[in-house]
């Protein structure tokens, strides 16, 4: 439904978000490689974890919910034979496709992955391509869903990831949890690490080697030393053959990218946002970092760790805010907060430059597009690039008829965009942010007056 946004004169104070949703997607489909129960703490009520329990629901594990705790039973045996087909339809959900994908590679399963208009336009070629390598047997749509997988028994692998993605590292894990084979992967960028966290909290047989640069004599001139990476990786992530997950217990703190929203209404209002419980694992705290580095304060206590995954209490106050330039493994830290980094961009002054940010082109909408149609239509003079953006901030901006174009981010970032547009705004269709929050409006009242 169309919804009126309004301005906000005050925003500030204390919130707790949702569980998040990368590590609830995790918990949800480990069921399906796990020996006994998993039990999940705060596992959040939106659509696209919704889709990760229907898919483990079809596949026979029980599930018993208790507010918004889920006990996920596996069944004693998965009872398909490798001629029975399963068709799971993914929603919007691009992560229960992909992770649910290595998973049915590896198992005597054939299944059938599909999902909405969204999904289907969204590249598959890169967990096809090394999950066929594997042994899996997958028909597809040109490289697009419907995708049939015929899981088997599959070959030990090794592969360096041609694109920095925590989806595909994690279909590749669980490809080789689910066919008990060993998995090597290697990876340029550092991305999101919640299945290797998950692998030892749940189980066993996972290993990592962080590679750091190291002072080595310039060939040039032996009077200097440089450094130099040892290897020509970053990250290498080694999962033994004889892996095992037993199941217990995660508790899941709240989600940083959907914080980030109300976070960034305090870095724009010089109000003080304060979240709880919230997930800092360091590969998802790209965000907190970029805040600081344009001129918010950022304090961040009662630091603990639990299943594995460091939550803290995160506060953020907005000051005299600065523009600057994300690329490289910035824009891959901040590849769910380029929305939201956009919004802010537009009320700081100067300009914002956004490279490497092509993968945005294939999230749940062409996201750069989406972003530059928004500000132009808050009166932003936006420069929209093949990989990025280059985003002119401006004042008293009038209010906006913004587009969601169906996807979550784009609705909440532009919702907050609105907070401080002068006169009222409208989102074609609020009902988007149920995707990763439905509790966004609630929350956003409960922070602006
Ligand atoms: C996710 C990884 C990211 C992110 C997505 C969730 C995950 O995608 O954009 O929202 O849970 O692993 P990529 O791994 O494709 O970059």
């Amino acid at each position: 439904m169309k919804k009126e946004l309004h301005p906000a004169k005050h925003v500030g104070g204390t919130i707790s978000v949702p569980g998040d949703k990368s590590i609830a997607h995790r918990a949800a489909l480990f069921s399906l490689v796990a020996k006994g129960p998993v039990t999940v703490k705060n596992f959040p009520g939106n659509a696209d974890c919704q889709r990760s329990l229907e898919a483990v629901q079809k596949f026979g594990v029980r599930i018993e919910k208790s507010g918004n705790t889920i006990a996920l039973t596996p069944p004693e045996s998965f009872t398909f034979s490798s001629d029975d087909e399963t068709i799971v339809d993914c929603g919007n959900s691009g992560t229960t496709a992909r992770l649910l994908a290595g998973i049915a590679a590896g198992m005597p399963i054939t299944v059938t992955l599909t999902g909405d208009e969204s999904l289907q336009s969204r590249p598959m070629k890169r967990i096809i391509a090394p999950l066929s390598e594997m042994g899996a047997e997958i028909t597809h749509n040109d490289f697009h869903l419907p995708l049939t997988i015929r899981g088997r028994k599959l070959l030990p692998f090794e592969y360096h990831l041609p694109v920095a993605s925590a989806q595909v590292k994690s279909a590749l894990l669980l490809a080789g949890l689910a066919s008990s084979c060993s998995v090597t992967i290697r990876e340029d960028k550092t991305t999101r690490d919640h299945t290797e966290i998950m692998i030892g909290t749940l189980g066993e047989g996972i290993e990592q080697r962080i590679i750091k640069p190291v002072a080595v004599v310039d060939p040039n001139d032996p009077r200097k030393k440089k450094m130099e990476m040892p290897e020509p990786f970053k990250k290498e992530v080694t999962l033994s053959s004889r892996a095992v997950i037993h199941g217990g217990e995660v508790d899941i703190p709240g989600d940083i990218s959907t914080a980030a929203f109300f976070l960034a209404a305090a870095a724009i209002s010089g109000g003080t946002v304060t979240v709880q419980h919230l997930g800092v694992n360091p590969t998802r705290t790209a965000f907190l970092d970029y805040l600081k580095s344009v001129g918010a304060t950022v304090a961040i206590k009662d630091k603990q760790v639990i299943s594995g995954e460091p939550r803290a209490t995160v506060s953020v106050t907005g000051g005299k805010r600065k523009p600057r330039r994300i690329a490289g493994e910035t824009t891959v830290g901040l590849i769910d907060e380029i929305p939201i980094v956009a919004v802010i961009a537009a009320f700081t002054p100067g300009t914002t430059i956004i490279r490497d940010a092509s993968e945005l082109r294939v999230k749940e909408s062409d996201r750069l597009t989406a972003i530059a149609e928004n500000l132009k239509r808050m009166g932003i003079k936006c420069g929209l690039l093949e990989d990025g953006l280059a985003i002119e901030g401006g004042n008293e901006l009038p209010g906006a008829d913004f587009i969601s174009f169906g996807d979550h981010r784009i609705a909440m970032a532009f919702s907050i965009a609105s907070l401080f547009l002068v006169g009222p705004s409208t989102i074609d269709d609020d009902s988007v942010v149920g995707i990763s929050c439905p509790e966004f409006y609630t929350l956003l009242d409960s922070i602006t007056k």
